[in-house]
């Protein structure tokens, strides 16, 4: 269906003269390395090198008798740029000029058969603007509080939100629909972070330190992590204290784009998250990176409770290039939201797209956790959808 989507403006094009005739619907955009055909509806890029190897020049690229490929792509330098690309033949075939005496000339028919480019959208670095996420609750206007809620979780994965209560349980009322319960840990039902808890016999864990701790996702090592989590502030730290999150799923995403062999590995070679606790134990095997076709469905990363490597010998070096490849977006501060909770704020994120981190502290700051079924969070934002 989506082929059928994408090709069906372009024949509308190829077959429509008054459209053929007019080059405002169609014009090329030159590239770095591939080049961009775009029309009133779709665009399709193809790489120099691509081109390059399925051109069709007799004698150049194709043997006269046998209607063969003479060219190896492997001869083809991997920079190769075209001097000229340009539609002629009123506008059915495209031409590109590699040199004075090399030229190819391809049937649109042709390219739009082949389109594997097709309304590609480039994947940009996540960008950490606390403005965006950022509301402040207004006890007046409940409804709108939630919309805006429901939109800065969807557009963004995160809302961080002012002033709303010390009232954990009128929080949680929020984003549960009637019927529904938070989502239980070892940790409890609500998890007070503070260095002097009592009240949790897992406390050998690093949220109940006031040392830093770097981003990751939480719960990675269960089968089933929770798909969100609210983070409510009680007390502020004296010192220190201010949280950071990235959107994971934007920046894989963006890996992919400039580092395919990293991306590659990171959704592919299975890892160990090992929470190894006095009382607690949990593993789970699987990638940093969980993808359904082109999709990314949930990131897990969590270097407290990672067990050793253990890949083949040859791919040990490649692995961690590739994680450290990633990580460089991550710990792009440009990449990051910096946010410092005050008494009544909270965070909400998306514990499948976004990591969190912490910096270290001092005082007796006191934040509460909570975590949510993503489902039920859902079902909840949507009774409050503006049309309904
Ligand atoms: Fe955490």
């Amino acid at each position: 269906m989506t082929t059928l989507k994408y090709i069906r403006p372009l024949f509308r094009f190829l077959n429509c003269s008054s459209t053929l005739t007019s080059q405002r619907f169609i014009h090329i955009e030159r590239r770095k390395d591939h080049v961009r055909l775009i029309d009133k509806h779709d665009t399709m890029d193809f790489h120099y090198i691509w081109l390059r190897h399925n051109c069709p020049a007799i004698g150049k690229s194709i043997h006269p008798k046998t209607g063969e490929r003479v060219v190896d792509c492997a001869e083809i330098p991997s920079n190769i740029e075209p001097e000229q690309v340009e539609f002629v033949d009123s506008e059915k075939k495209l031409k590109i000029t590699w040199s004075k005496d090399h030229t190819s000339s391809f049937d649109l028919s042709y390219l739009l058969a082949n389109a594997y480019g097709k309304n590609r959208i480039e994947a940009k670095k996540p960008q950490g603007k606390v403005d965006d996420i950022e509301i402040v609750y207004n006890k007046d206007q409940y409804d709108a509080y939630i919309r805006s809620c429901s939109e800065r979780l969807k557009k963004f994965g995160l809302v961080i939100v002012r002033k709303r209560s010390l009232d954990t349980e009128e929080i949680i009322k929020d984003f549960l629909p009637c019927g529904a319960s938070v989502v239980e840990t070892h940790f409890g039902r609500i998890e007070d972070l503070r260095t002097d808890n009592t009240t949790n016999e897992h406390t050998d864990q690093l949220g109940y330190t006031d040392a830093a701790i770097n981003l990751h996702t939480d719960q990675p090592f269960i089968a089933d992590p929770p798909g969100m989590q609210l983070l409510q502030c009680i007390r502020r730290a004296d010192t220190g204290g201010a949280n950071t999150l990235v959107n994971a799923a934007h920046a894989a995403v963006y890996l992919r784009e400039i580092d395919p062999n990293a991306y590659y590995l990171l959704t592919t070679v299975p890892i160990h998250f090992h929470r190894k606790q006095k009382q607690f134990t949990s593993l789970h095997v699987g990638p940093i990176i969980q993808t359904e076709g082109d999709e990314i469905k949930q990131i897990r990363h969590s270097y407290f409770t990672l067990a050793p490597f253990n890949f083949p010998f040859w791919l040990t070096t490649a692995y961690y290039d590739a994680y450290r490849k990633y990580a460089s977006i991550l710990y792009d501060p440009q990449c990051q939201y910096r946010v410092t909770l005050n008494s009544g704020d909270f965070v909400m994120y998306d514990n499948f797209k976004m990591l969190h981190a912490r910096d270290s502290f001092t005082g007796p700051r006191h934040l509460r956790g909570i975590y949510f079924r993503q489902t039920d969070v859902w079902k909840k934002l949507a009774k409050f959808d503006k049309e309904k």
